[in-house]
Order: C-alpha cells, then structure tokens, then sequence
C-alpha cells in the first residue's frame, strides 16, 4: 500500500514537469545520479531507505552513477561514510537497481540502441548517449530519473517531441586540438556559448574519430550547457541528415587557453598540500585504460600520486588482461565504484592535476581544491622518470 502512494507521489513528480499538451512517453532504461553520499548527506540517505522499505521497485532496467567510496578499499575512508554510502546502494539495490557505479553505463552495464527512449541522469552519459549512440534522453534530474525507473514513463518534452532534437547553432573551431584535454576545452568553452540551444559541430583539424576525445569534449560540454545533444558532423547518426543551422558561432584557439587559465592555479605547491593527477572523469573505459598503459611504457614510474578511476566491469576485464599490475608498478592506482569526488579529498590539502575539465570544475567548485588542467601526455612528459 505504502508503495503505491509513493508511487503516486513520483506520478506528481513527472506530471509536474510535463507540460500540458506533451503527455508522456515510455522508456526502457533509467539510470541515476544524486547517490554519492558526500553529495545527498543523511537527507538523501533517509529518503531512499524510505523509498525501498515502502516496496516499491523500478519498473525498467536501472542503473546507477558511481558513489564516493571504492568498497575494496575501504579503509581510505570516514568509516562512517563508508557505511552510509553501503546503505545508499543498498536501498537502490532492494529497489532493483544494478549497482553499476558507473557514469559510464552505457559500455557495459546498460548499452543503448539507437533511436532508444530512456530516462538518464548525468549529464557526460546523457551527452554521450544521445551525440554518439543515437538514444533518445533528455537531461534527467536526480528525482525526475528515479520517478521515471519506478513508473517506466518520463515526461514527452525536449528530446521526446517532435523536433526536440533541431540544431540550433552551428559551431566551427579555428585551430588544432591535440589531445583530450583540448577537445575537453573546446566543449566546456562551446556549452558557456550554446546556453541551452543544441549545437551542430563542425569540425575540420581534430584527430580523427576517436571517441575517448569526444567524450571528454560531452563531458565537459554537460557541465558548461544546458542542452542535452551535440550534433557532431561524420560521428553523430543522422548528423548528414540535419540541416545545419544558419547562425554561427566561431570558436578561437584564444577561448580554450582563457578557460584553461581560469580553472588552474597560477601558484606552484605550497608547504603541506599533496599533489595528485586524477584521470577517468568519465569514468575510464577498457580502451582508455589500454592507452594509458601504453603510454607509461617508456618510463620507469610516475613520480605524481596517480589516482585513475573506471567501472568495476572495466576493472574486472583490465585485471583478466593483466594491465593492472603493470599500471600499479609505474605508480597508478585504480579505483572502481567511485566518483573522482572521492571521500578521501573532502577536507584533503590537496593540488590536483587533472585532464579532465568536469573535474576541474567540480573539484574546485564542489570540494574548493586547488586545480591544473593538465593532459595525459604533458603529465607523463613532466612527472615520469626514464
Ligand atoms: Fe563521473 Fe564523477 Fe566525473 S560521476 S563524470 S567521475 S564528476
């Protein structure tokens, strides 16, 4: 009984989102976000043990975001964190949720169709799905996902109407981009400039159809704009079927170097604060992390604590292939499970480089550390010894 007024209650939710004429429309998967206990605190905690202890259960494949904790490595944290964040997962868990967590769903845990209807949360997946897989998702919130795992509808707005997915204003770049990080910086810098209008892509010198770069750029792209889809010409399906629209915007090599100085410091290391490089904002997949490898062959070891974060399902199969142990040999360590907004940083002095932009912005925003943008490449030139 219980179950069915909450339910009711997540009916309410979406319906208060809806918009008159738009009416509904099914979905086949979820996934949510908002599960990280340094984000939802005892709040959060408490309401979704009350959700599960009331009976209810998703109605469709769920599938959840990564939390601040790697379970096999529990003794880096707050114990008391750890326990709270167990009994986050738990309850999502006795509500039928896979316990992927994962911001990479998607390669493992939920894959998507083209032309799919779903209900996710977290912007990077959202963008990665709808720009590079064809699914069909608007930018679900934390409530919105769960009202939809639950009832197995979300709301026919965005996305779901008809032309929901128009571009709206054509991007060009002038100049190069060489590595992840400035494909990263080329999404942050177009999402300050789209707002909420959908961008069509066009790009002439990037690095070929490797998706690593364009994931990063979606990443960032979701932390800066609103909208959930880039159209990106020759990688998103359909994107020679669009028309391009007639507004322009050109972005210069000028922009990506303004937003790289404003998220990282100008001050070196100071007395007492650590320094780390954190990579797998998103989470690394099994190609990402072959790369890495690869890269750290012609050196000896990384003289920066690396932290590098992936899925438990990317985990597992980088640890049947044997990567794992070389990666810890040359100073990697390897978290599954977790979010980069790891429970170790809260309260940490610590300097981070990252090559990610999502994290530079959240770690410094979120958690108020220090930052770097740094790529792959440039870290392993500076801190590996030969
Ligand atoms: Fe994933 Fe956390 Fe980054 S959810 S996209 S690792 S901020």
């Amino acid at each position: 009984m219980t179950g069915k007024i909450t339910e009711g209650v997540f009916s309410k939710i979406l319906r208060s989102v809806q918009s008159r004429r738009g009416g509904y429309v099914r979905v086949s998967s979820a996934h949510l976000s908002g599960i990280s206990y340094l984000n939802i605190g005892d709040a959060g905690l408490e309401f979704l043990e009350d959700l599960s202890k009331s009976g209810i259960r998703f109605r469709v494949k769920t599938t959840i975001n990564p939390g601040c904790v790697d379970f096999d490595l529990k003794g880096e944290c707050d114990l008391e964190i750890v326990k709270k964040q167990e009994r986050i997962v738990q309850s999502l868990k006795s509500m039928g949720a896979i316990t992927s967590l994962t911001c990479t769903p998607y390669l493992f845990d939920n894959p998507v169709k083209k032309n799919q209807k779903i209900a996710w949360a977290e912007s990077s997946a959202v963008l990665y799905t709808n720009s590079i897989l064809g699914a069909s998702t608007n930018k679900e919130g934390s409530l919105t996902a769960l009202a939809s795992a639950i009832l197995g509808y979300t709301a026919k707005l965005g996305v779901h109407a008809r032309n929901g997915k128009k571009p709206e204003v054509l991007f060009e770049y002038q100049g190069e981009l060489n590595n992840e990080l400035e494909y990263g910086l080329l999404g942050y810098v177009m999402g300050l400039e789209a707002g909420a209008k959908i961008p069509y892509l066009s790009l002439k010198n990037n690095l070929g159809k490797n998706l690593s770069y364009f994931k990063q750029l979606l990443a960032s792209f979701g932390t800066s704009g609103a909208a959930p889809i880039v159209w990106i010409e020759n990688i998103t399906p359909g994107s020679s079927r669009v028309k391009k629209p007639r507004k322009k915007i050109v972005v210069t090599r000028a922009k990506l170097d303004e937003q790289r100085k404003l998220l990282s410091e100008n001050t070196p290391l100071i007395q007492g604060e650590k320094a780390f490089f954190i990579i797998g904002c998103p989470h690394l997949s099994l190609e990402e992390l072959e790369k890495m490898n690869e890269s750290l062959k012609d050196i000896k070891k990384l003289l920066i604590e690396t932290w590098a974060f992936t899925s438990y399902r990317v985990y597992s199969k980088a640890f049947e292939k044997g990567m794992l142990k070389n990666m810890h040999e040359k100073g990697v360590r390897i978290f599954k499970d977790s979010c980069i907004m790891h429970c170790k940083l809260k309260g940490e002095r610590a300097y981070i480089l990252t090559n990610s932009v999502k994290a530079a912005y959240y770690l410094r925003g979120s958690l108020g550390l220090k930052t770097v943008l740094k790529s792959l490449g440039e870290v392993i030139e500076e801190y590996g010894s030969r």
